[in-house]
């Protein structure tokens, strides 16, 4: 599909980033924006809260790599006063401070302290360490013959591997399950959850500068930049948060799709392939530091632009319409650029994704949805596309492993 600068209208009509109809078919609606806008559209965030959609994968690659004109950091933007304090939104807008959350020279300079420790970790390790957790999971569900596996599997296992990426003890495993699910609801107690491992984590921190070990903390604590212990604890918690739900969805989703698509069960017995459909739907974001244009767009200094992280996969410039591939669509699932998620924080990613699926396929191999296909539901969210729960069945008998 092509589009012409010219005929873009000067004063847009935004579309609402929330609500039902943005909930009932987000593909629908990010195809009406390319057609009626172009690759970058008017939008609203929650709240009425204006922004831009980049919905091209030109556009994100050119913004994602420009990051002196298009900055990582909301201190440039304009509309901090029409933001609600309880604007849900706010956790993934507002600067940390840390070293992810820096501009583009000094993120250069500081990021590669976390980047190298991500790179340091032993996938073969990390492999074992996910197939011992996954197998303990399953052990908790497997005589029942039924189970929620977003609840009791997916969403619980990339927290457990992480903790023991951290060289967090196994006994704060389940407070920190616990408190991580918290934090994301709303309210008092989601504040208090947050506070709680933020805490964790700056205690984690001092530990690691006491007594070292072959962890990712004290990897970063080792690296010659010197991040300060604050900086580090935000790293390593916003490290958790960015790594967590993320690869939960994926492996709830590649899940799905192998319960629910015959070509992909298919390949299930033999290829076991971790590619499903990536989580992550948009993200906040970028702010422009300049006045500037953009595919025929005026954008001014201080606007937010919301990466359309999969509008941008199925971005007819670069992917026919017709395309019926069972192959990776998530081009540009983990972003780009120097922001974009670490290249090691991907294979983190994946290996969790396969082994807990292989580990699943391989204890409970008769395992089928115990719903039909349609009755499954998405959480309501603007930024991740993950289910609310996936009903399976299988023989108990196969618990008999130990
Ligand atoms: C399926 C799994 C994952 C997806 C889809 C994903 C996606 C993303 C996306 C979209 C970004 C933002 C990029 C931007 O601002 O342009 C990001 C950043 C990041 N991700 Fe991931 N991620 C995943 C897993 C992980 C894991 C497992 C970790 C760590 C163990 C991780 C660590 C990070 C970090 C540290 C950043 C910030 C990079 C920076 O700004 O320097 N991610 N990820």
């Amino acid at each position: 599909m092509s589009y012409d600068p010219a005929v873009i209208a000067p004063i847009p009509q935004a579309t609402a980033l929330y609500g039902p109809r943005f909930q009932r078919d987000p593909a629908e609606l990010y195809r009406e924006m390319r057609r009626d806008h172009g690759p970058v559209a008017p939008v609203l965030l929650e709240g009425g809260v204006p922004a831009w959609l980049l919905l091209g994968y030109r556009e994100i690659r050119y913004v994602t790599t420009n990051p002196e004109l298009f900055s990582r950091i909301s201190v440039h933007w304009h509309s901090w006063h029409l933001v609600p304090d309880d604007w849900s939104l706010r956790p993934y807008a507002e600067a940390q401070h840390c070293s992810i959350h820096t501009e583009a020279a000094e993120h250069r300079l500081r990021a590669p302290a976390l980047h190298e420790a991500l790179a340091g970790v032993d996938q073969f390790e990390l492999a074992n360490q996910v197939e011992a957790i996954a197998d303990r999971l399953i052990d908790e569900f497997a005589g029942r013959g039924t189970a929620d596996l977003i609840a009791e599997y997916t969403h619980r296992i990339p927290l457990l591997a992480l903790a023991k990426l951290y060289g967090l003890p196994d006994s704060d495993a389940p407070a920190l399950v616990h408190d991580v699910a918290a934090s994301a609801d709303e309210g008092e107690e989601a504040v208090k959850a947050h506070g709680r491992i933020v805490a964790r984590m700056a205690r984690l921190v001092r530990e690691k500068c006491e007594r070292p070990g072959a962890d990712l903390p004290s990897r970063v604590l080792a690296h010659p930049i010197g991040l300060s212990e604050e900086e580090i604890a935000t790293d390593l918690f916003m490290t958790m948060g960015a790594g967590q739900l993320t690869t939960a969805d994926w492996m709830g989703n590649t899940l799905r799709l192998m319960l629910t698509d015959e070509r992909f069960a298919v390949t299930l017995s033999g290829g076991r392939r971790s590619v499903g459909q990536a989580p992550t739907q948009n993200f906040i974001g970028r702010w422009a530091k300049n006045d500037t244009q953009l595919a025929g767009r005026h954008i001014r200094k201080g606007d937010l632009l919301v990466l359309g992280l999969a509008a941008a996969n199925s971005d007819p410039q670069v992917r026919p319409e017709s395309g019926d591939s069972t192959g990776n669509e998530a081009y540009m699932s983990f972003s780009h650029g120097e922001h974009g998620c670490p290249y090691p924080a991907q294979e983190i990613a994946r290996t969790i994704t396969r082994v807990g699926i292989e580990v699943l396929l391989d204890r409970l191999p008769d395992i089928v949805l115990a719903v039909e296909p349609d009755a499954l539901e998405w959480r309501s969210s603007v930024w991740m596309r993950g289910l609310t729960t996936l009903p399976v069945e299988f023989t108990p008998a196969y618990v008999a492993r130990y």
